[in-house]
C-alpha cells in the first residue's frame, strides 16, 4: 500500500507559505472579473456606478477590501520569495522571507485599517 503523508510533514512554515500563495492567488483571480464588472457599471452611466459605489460603503464590503489588501500584500512578497528561490543565488527555503512576508502583510493591513478610520 502507498504510504500516506500525515500532517506532521506539512506543519512547516514553507508549507503554510505555499498554502497562502495558492489561496491568495485563487482569491485574487476570482476578484478580478468582479472588479471589471464593477468598473463596467460606468458604461451604463454615472448613476449606475454611483448606485454600486453606495453598496461599497457597507462595513462588510470594507472588511472584504481589507482582506483583499492583506492577500495581495502576502501574495506579492510571497511571490518575490518564490522568484528568489527559483532564480536567485544559493538554495534553501528562505524562511527569513516568510517572516518578512508576514510582517509586510501585517503592516499593509494595519495601514489600510488606519486609512479606514482616519
Ligand atoms: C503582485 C504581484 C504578483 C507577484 C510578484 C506574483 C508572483 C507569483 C509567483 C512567484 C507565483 C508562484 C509561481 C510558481 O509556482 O513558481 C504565483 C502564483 C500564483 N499567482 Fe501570483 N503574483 C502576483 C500577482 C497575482 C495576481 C494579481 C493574481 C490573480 C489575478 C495572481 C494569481 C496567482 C495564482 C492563481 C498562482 C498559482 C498558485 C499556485 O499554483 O499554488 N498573482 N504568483
Amino acid at each position: 500500500m502507498m504510504r500516506r503523508n500525515d500532517f506532521r510533514a506539512r506543519n512547516h512554515p514553507a508549507y503554510w507559505a505555499f498554502l497562502v500563495q495558492r489561496w491568495s492567488g485563487i482569491a485574487l483571480a476570482a476578484f478580478l472579473p468582479v472588479h471589471f464588472w464593477a468598473l463596467g457599471q460606468a458604461l451604463a452611466g454615472e448613476a449606475a456606478l454611483d448606485g454600486f459605489l453606495r453598496f461599497t460603503e457597507a462595513p462588510l464590503f470594507k472588511l472584504a477590501e481589507w482582506t483583499l489588501v492583506v492577500l495581495l500584500a502576502s501574495h506579492m512578497m510571497g511571490g518575490a520569495r518564490l522568484l528568489l528561490i527559483e532564480f536567485g543565488e544559493g538554495s534553501g527555503l528562505r524562511k527569513n522571507w516568510i517572516a518578512g512576508t508576514l510582517g509586510f502583510a501585517a503592516a499593509a493591513g494595519l495601514a489600510f485599517a488606519l486609512a479606514l478610520v482616519a
